[in-house]
């Protein structure tokens, strides 16, 4: 027999919240439930009714060695155990499986039953491995929920490919108990970047013809949001200075919103000094080079534009007395590591993020590869997702820089 030390035991003292909403797959709870035991967690169960549907409370009660929690309406649980005060117990909680239903209701700050109550009372960090049909997981109002959630902190374990219960073949199944507590315990160190300061920019800019209409290009901000996100994660104080866009800013990143590229610039200056610039938006090269100051009439068969080159944000940072560690992207549609070079020479940057864009690449969408480009070194990195992406890129970065 292995006897385990409870110093070996990775969730040691951790008070876990599991949560089980309705899919087939929330017969894996019970073998979740066990794992977390075995780490050393202290676990409490909270169920929907509609998990009630796939394994009983009788099955998870045992294994917790605790009531499951199922009712916001049960008096006796409440006087044992209030919603709110189980909401403070906690320091982790993993819905596992989370339904797409789920989902949407922690998305939208849903509270008719105890468990979307809770994510909304608690303060713990929130982990959801979702698993449903692979069409309901691909659908664009699951994946919009995903994205939101990933932008205010959650933690998603992304569900696992394979042959689903229902016959359909792709992503949603919920991956292995084992592999959900690994994700649990493999949590990033937070400490990489420790007090550094980090100032990243993102999205796009807009530059103003007249009162109604404006220059801009199709960046949507999220590589830039996604780098705020995991600067912060890993205890950066982070300044993002943000062009239009539609993401909500990470929780704890201040965050300025500005329009133009000449805004952005002074936004920059402004929060210097910094440690660690990252130039991630699609700043105009150009602006109009008057404003108009009413709507501008039709200019008859063909309009010309007089444009004025904007301010270079990323070179005038490079060039400041107390440079930080500078980091830019080359968005490219061919020649990508001949421009990428082109653009750290010229601009003084450090590194280079180099990636392609066209149809499905780099911007609007969720993955993307890219090639870090160096004065002395080029690596190319797989495709993956941009929230993945951005740590990885942070820990590249972090190596270098602090
Ligand atoms: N950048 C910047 N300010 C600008 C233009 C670009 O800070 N006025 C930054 C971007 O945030 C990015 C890098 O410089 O990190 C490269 O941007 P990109 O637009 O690809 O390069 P350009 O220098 O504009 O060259 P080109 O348009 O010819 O590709």
């Amino acid at each position: 027999m292995t006897m385990t030390k409870t110093t070996d035991k990775p969730l040691h003292h951790q008070r876990m919240l599991v949560g089980i909403s309705g899919g087939i797959a929330a017969y894996k709870g019970a073998e979740l439930v066990r794992l977390l035991k075995q780490a050393g967690a202290e676990v409490r169960v909270v169920m929907t009714d509609a998990a009630k549907a796939f394994i009983t409370p009788m099955t998870l009660q045992a294994l917790s060695g605790h009531p499951v929690h199922d009712s916001l309406w049960d008096l006796q649980a409440e006087a044992a155990m209030g919603h709110i005060e189980l909401a403070k117990w906690a320091d982790h909680v993993i819905v596992a499986p989370a339904t797409a239903d789920i989902l949407a209701k922690f998305a939208h700050g849903l509270a008719d039953d105890l468990l979307s109550t809770l994510i909304l009372a608690t303060t713990a960090s929130i982990w959801v491995a979702p698993a449903m049909n692979q069409q309901m997981w691909q659908a664009q109002a699951t994946q919009a929920n995903v994205m939101l959630l990933k932008q205010r902190g959650v933690h998603v374990i992304e569900p696992a490919e394979g042959e689903q219960a229902c016959g359909d073949v792709g992503p949603g199944r919920l991956p292995e108990p084992a592999a959900i507590v690994a994700a649990l315990t493999q949590r990033k160190p937070t400490t990489l970047f420790n007090g550094r300061h980090v100032v990243i920019t993102a999205g796009p800019t807009q530059e103003a013809l007249d009162p109604v209409r404006f220059i801009t290009n199709h960046s949507s901000g999220k590589m830039g949001y996604a780098l705020a996100s995991a600067a912060q994660a890993m205890g950066a104080r982070v300044t993002l200075i943000s062009g239009p866009t539609a993401l909500c800013a990470p929780a704890g990143v201040h965050c300025i919103r500005v329009d133009t590229a000449e805004a952005m610039l002074a936004a920059c200056l402004q929060a210097m000094p910094c440690h660690v610039f990252i130039a991630a938006a699609a700043v105009a090269d150009y602006r109009p080079a008057h404003k108009g100051t009413q709507k501008l009439p039709k200019q008859g068969q063909s309009w010309s534009l007089d444009l004025v080159p904007n301010p270079d944000i990323l070179a005038s940072i490079c060039r400041l007395p107390q440079k930080p560690y500078c980091v830019g992207f080359a968005a490219q549609t061919e020649d990508l590591l001949e421009k990428a070079r082109e653009k750290l020479n010229n601009k003084g940057a450090d590194v280079i993020i180099a990636n392609l864009v066209g149809p499905n690449l780099g911007f609007q969408v969720d993955e993307n590869q890219v090639t870090l480009v160096k004065a002395h070194e080029v690596e190319a990195l797989p495709m993956m997702s941009k929230i993945k992406l951005a740590s990885v890129i942070l820990e590249k970065i972090a190596k270098d820089a602090t």
